[in-house]
């Protein structure tokens, strides 16, 4: 049985005061329009999704390139240099031995030869790799090619083609104290 009394024809809604109103075209002329475009397709939802979206691919971008960006270009050494550093004890570099300190970022060999303290760059300059007190031969000696050094750093033979650096060195106190020559 159809229920009349609640039917609410086309014709009656327009009557209706203050209800939604139908247009001729069959959309609701009040209230809030909804943005639908062609097909239903409900694009307010879908330009929201699109930033979540946009933002998430922002974020996985930024973490993946970061560590990359980082490792390709390090950041700028803010080490201040000395002139003048504490860098042992005295104790620490016994006679006829030698030892390598790190003076700001020069290494150093500081050599005690029966109590005359020496100090240069421990560095070959050939091509570069450290250097050692020999104390039978009383040199510098560099293990990677033969270049052997004076303990003040002068060249003594080998393929190396420039002395070593100098460095000043005394003993304050217990401290073992580099300078810069
Ligand atoms: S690096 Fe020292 S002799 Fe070659």
């Amino acid at each position: 049985m159809a229920q009349q009394g609640n039917f609410k024809s086309p014709a009656r809604m327009g009557t209706l005061g203050g209800g939604a109103s139908l247009s001729s075209s069959g959309s609701l002329s009040s209230g809030k329009p909804r943005e639908e475009g062609i097909g239903g397709v409900d694009f307010e939802r879908r330009s929201f999704l699109g930033k979540v979206v946009g933002g998430i691919g922002a974020a996985v971008a930024v973490s993946t390139l970061y560590p990359v960006i980082s490792y390709i270009i390090p950041p700028a050494n803010t080490a201040k240099s000395v002139n003048e550093l504490v860098v042992g004890k005295a104790a620490e570099v016994p006679e006829k031995s030698g030892k390598i300190y790190q003076f700001n970022k020069d290494k150093v060999i500081v050599v005690n030869d029966n109590g005359r303290l020496t100090a240069c760059s421990a560095v070959c300059t050939h091509l570069g790799c450290l250097v050692h007190w020999d104390n039978s031969l009383n040199l510098l000696a560099c293990p990677c090619h033969g270049a052997t050094y004076k303990q003040t750093g002068e060249i003594i033979a080998g393929p190396q083609p420039l002395p070593l650096p100098v460095f000043k060195v005394k003993v304050v106190g217990e401290d073992l104290v580099i300078t810069k020559a």
